[in-house]
């Protein structure tokens, strides 16, 4: 409670964050990317995501979550009935850091250090949005959201009292769901994400 909304002083403030992360250099991730990635939605959003980085697609785009894992993640979040016009969708890392293959561009998981460098746009983006409840996806997302390293076996499932006030989740990264090779296993942990996201949309309501 007590939140005013998204009036234009956090869309004003939201756009100069923005725009300010665009020129990003406080790690040396930005060397390689074609661009920053910030996060959007409404400002006014009670639901905030939190990924790891942009992937290859995002970074091409500038825009977050619009890539394959993007994409379970909007199929997810409609079978668990989540209106994904109420959730902020970010990553803990801004720009994309990957190691060049040939033409071929392969993902790299970010380290503490640029986890750290980056939770400066993540604070910001968290004190204009004051989302209720944050999701972090995956490992990277919840050491950023935590401020330590956490393992998600141990701390999924359960609401995590936030610094910030928020209730915190963590979760599973979609990418991972799109890497199991066993289809029955990769239906499970689908099936299992799925009802995450189901128990998290509940106490938005
Ligand atoms: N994976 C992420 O963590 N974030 C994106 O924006 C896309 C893929």
């Amino acid at each position: 409670g007590g939140k005013a909304g998204a009036g234009s002083n956090s869309k004003a403030a939201w756009a100069a964050v923005r725009e300010e992360a665009m020129g990003c250099t406080r790690c040396p991730l930005h060397q390689g990317a074609t661009q920053t990635v910030f996060g959007e939605g409404p400002l006014d959003a009670p639901l905030m995501f939190i990924g790891e980085q942009p992937g290859d697609q995002e970074d091409q785009a500038g825009r977050p979550f619009v890539g394959p894992a993007g994409q379970l993640l909007d199929q997810a979040l409609i079978e668990a009935g989540v209106d994904r016009a109420r959730a902020y969708v970010t990553n803990a890392v801004k720009h994309f850091k990957f190691e060049a293959r040939g033409k071929r561009r392969i993902h790299q998981t970010p380290d503490a250090g640029e986890v750290q460098a980056c939770r400066w746009w993540l604070t910001q983006e968290l004190d204009i949005v004051r989302p209720r409840l944050i999701v972090a996806l995956g490992a990277t997302a919840a050491r950023a959201m935590l401020g330590k390293a956490v393992t998600i076996s141990r701390t999924r499932g359960s609401s995590i009292a936030l610094d910030n006030g928020a209730e915190g989740w963590v979760t599973v990264h979609p990418s991972y769901l799109l890497r199991i090779p066993d289809e029955a296993k990769k239906a499970e942990e689908r099936a299992r994400f799925v009802e995450d996201l189901r128990v998290i949309g509940e106490r938005v309501k």
